[in-house]
Formats: C-alpha cells, structure tokens, sequence
C-alpha cells in the first residue's frame, strides 16, 4: 500500500477547508447517514471523540447536545474554522495531532469514539495503525466509516 506524505496531505486538507461543508457529490446524503448511526449510539455516552473531525460537522452539534467532546484534526485550516464556529461552547476541546499517533491519550479514554471519512482512509500503509490508535482509545463505541475518495488527493 502506498505510502502517505502527511505533510503534503495536510496542506491539501488545509486548502479544502474554506469549502469542507459545500454539499458536493452524494455527502448530504453520506452525512445524513452517519448522523442516524451516531444518534442511534448515544445512549449511556458522555464523552465523545471525532477523529478526522474536520470543521465540526458532527463535534459541534454534539458539544452543544451536552456531550463533553475532543475535536482532533492535524489540519490547522480545519481547526480554525471549526474554533470559529464554536466560541461560545465550553464543552469542546481542539488537538491538532496525527491519527495514527493518539499517544497523548490514554486506553479507553473516550465512551464513543468516531473516525468518519477521512482519518483511516487516507493513511495509506498507515491504516491499520490509525484504526488501531482509535479502538485502544475507545471505552465503550467506535464508529468508523471509510471513502474511496483517496483518488482526488493528486498523488
Ligand atoms: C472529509 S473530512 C471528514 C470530516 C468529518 N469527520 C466527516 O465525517 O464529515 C476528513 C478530515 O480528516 C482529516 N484527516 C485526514 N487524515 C488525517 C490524519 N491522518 N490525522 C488527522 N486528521 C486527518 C482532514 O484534515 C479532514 O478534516
């Protein structure tokens, strides 16, 4: 499998973020989606963890539902946007690290952990290890979903 260069890849990520939330393609109906399996997967969940969160499509609305979330990103642009949108609420906190390299945290440090779109798909030969990294940090329930988009990275 191929290996990523993570510096190239967050520059395009960072480029992307002015646009993330544009309703391209089939993504109104991909993120509809992936809200009904996280809304059926709350029950007994305080704290959340949204890998690859982007410009906190899900990590926001989720903070302001009460749930104390981590928004992990190793996008400054992506960050930024998402530090925008969410001012006012205390219950978010922003990482700016790697997904495959979540050392800072501890064993199920999180009740639910989410990893959509983006933060396994796009590691390459460094999947495995990003998908490992989010199951040692999950307590209770982990969602991951993956695309087939790592083609519109121009390689
Ligand atoms: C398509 S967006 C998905 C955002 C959101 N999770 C969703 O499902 O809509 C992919 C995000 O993953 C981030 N990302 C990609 N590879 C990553 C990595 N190795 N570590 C951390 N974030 C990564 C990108 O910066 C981007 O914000």
């Amino acid at each position: 499998m191929k290996q990523v260069d993570f510096a190239r890849e967050r520059r395009w990520w960072n480029a992307k973020a002015p646009k993330e939330e544009q309703e391209m393609f089939d993504e109104a109906v991909n993120r509809a989606l992936r809200w009904r399996v996280i809304d059926k997967n709350l029950d007994g969940i305080k704290t959340i963890f949204d890998v690859g969160a982007g410009t906190g499509i899900f990590s926001i609305p989720l903070s302001k539902r009460g749930f104390q979330v981590t928004h992990l990103d190793f996008s400054p642009a992506m960050l930024d946007a998402a530090r925008k949108k969410s001012a006012e609420l205390a219950n978010i906190t922003f990482v700016e690290a790697n997904a495959v390299d979540l050392s800072r945290f501890q064993d199920r440090s999180f009740d639910l952990v989410l990893n959509t779109d983006g933060a396994i798909s796009f590691c390459g030969s460094e999947a495995e290890q990003a998908l490992r990294e989010s199951c040692r940090v999950t307590g209770k329930k982990l969602i991951v979903t993956v695309t087939n988009r790592i083609c519109t990275i121009p390689s």
